[in-house]
């Protein structure tokens, strides 16, 4: 797809099928967001305050099951993780809320730096709990 910002690939595995058929959930769910901000201008911001609110449940969702898991296997490095899915939260719904009140918003640059932070979470933060997890059942 042209619009597509990335495409899956087993690079970003963490051996765990549960997180990463939630990690393709995200990155189709924000190719499909990315596409919809084309449209530009107005029609683009009515689009985006729409779709935002349920991809942001999605991560929230996406990520308690992720910290369940790093539990269930005592990663070591699991409040420093958590930390930075807070943190992410924190400065989405900061953003969204200065989205809301901007004039001339370009949704398709900020879907861009949402989709730059998943995969680089998952490849340099994410990566790190594998070794950890791949003990549990699945
Ligand atoms: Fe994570």
């Amino acid at each position: 797809m042209a619009d597509e910002l990335v495409a899956w690939s087993d690079d970003f595995s963490v051996g765990n099928s549960t997180i990463d058929e939630q990690h393709k959930e995200l990155v189709r769910m924000t190719n499909e967001f990315y596409a919809g901000c084309q449209m530009g201008g107005v029609m683009a911001k009515v689009y985006f305050l729409k779709t935002i609110q349920g991809a942001v449940r999605y991560v929230r969702t996406h990520f308690s099951t992720e910290e369940e898991i790093m539990q269930k296997a005592n990663y070591p490095g699991f409040d420093a993780h958590k930390q930075q899915h807070e943190n992410f939260v924190a400065e989405v719904t900061q953003q969204v809320q200065l989205f809301e009140h901007d004039d001339n918003p370009d949704p398709a640059e900020f879907v861009k730096y949402l989709m730059n932070w998943v995969l680089q979470h998952i490849a340099n933060v994410d990566k790190q709990y594998m070794p950890f997890i791949a003990q549990l059942e699945q």
